[in-house]
């Protein structure tokens, strides 16, 4: 399967993302949780570099350049039409919208805040991905991350069919997450979980630190 049709859903979706129902009950919910964490290290070092992967159509950084103008952000994402709609709805030049998958993504740069929200359970090399993330931090970063979970049959049974509307998924339990963290080398903080809703999923908030 080539890359466009890989990713095709996400570039059907772009024009709607924005009204999506599920944003009201997760997607929503998510950005203010994420908030939570991020304005207050941007509080302690507003130069800091955000970098966040899988960005969708910008709505976080949105919110996080009304109150921190200045933050330097890189946000990528394969599907060529989230990033044409981020880009138009943030236009300021030290916010940067690259087109890319995340397991083609290299950069020099270290980044003191790594977000990605709602995007790791389609990333093909889960493992990949999460080495990445580490050799991307500078030092004393942070990292968000928030997807759908399953940890018991109600969310398996959820998950399967949300699994149905985007590309291909895996939703891994916040056990196996843990597993994950620790092969990469990132260090968990906190765990939460967002439950605006008994019929959603438990969406699984992980904030992470680089082992020293
Ligand atoms: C459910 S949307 C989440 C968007 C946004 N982060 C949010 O929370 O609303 C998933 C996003 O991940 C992107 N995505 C999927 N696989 C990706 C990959 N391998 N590398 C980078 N982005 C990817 C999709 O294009 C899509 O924009």
């Amino acid at each position: 399967m080539n890359k466009s049709m890989k990713y095709e859903v996400w570039e059907k979706l772009a024009h709607k993302y924005n009204r999506l129902w599920v944003q009201k009950y997760s997607l929503r919910p998510t950005r203010r949780e994420v908030l939570k964490i991020v304005l207050p290290l941007l509080e302690k070092n507003k130069n800091a570099r955000i970098l966040e992967i899988g960005c969708g159509t910008g709505q976080l950084i949105r919110e996080i350049s009304r109150k921190y103008g200045n933050v330097r952000y890189l946000g990528i994402d394969v599907a060529e039409n989230m990033i044409k709609i981020a880009r138009t709805s943030n236009t300021a030049p030290n916010l940067k919208f690259t087109v890319c998958p995340i397991e083609r993504f290299s950069s020099g740069d270290r980044f003191d805040i790594i977000i990605c929200t709602h995007a790791f359970p389609y990333f093909p090399d889960k493992e990949g991905a999460l080495r990445k993330i580490a050799g991307l931090c500078a030092e004393n970063a942070g990292i968000v991350m928030v997807q759908s979970s399953t940890n018991d049959l109600k969310d398996l049974i959820i998950n399967f069919f949300l699994k149905a509307t985007t590309s291909k998924a895996k939703y891994p339990s916040i056990k196996e997450m843990r597993r994950l963290f620790a092969g990469a080398g990132l260090k968990v903080k906190r765990i939460g979980v967002i439950r605006e809703r008994r019929y959603m999923p438990t969406i699984a908030l992980f904030y992470l630190g680089v082992q020293k």
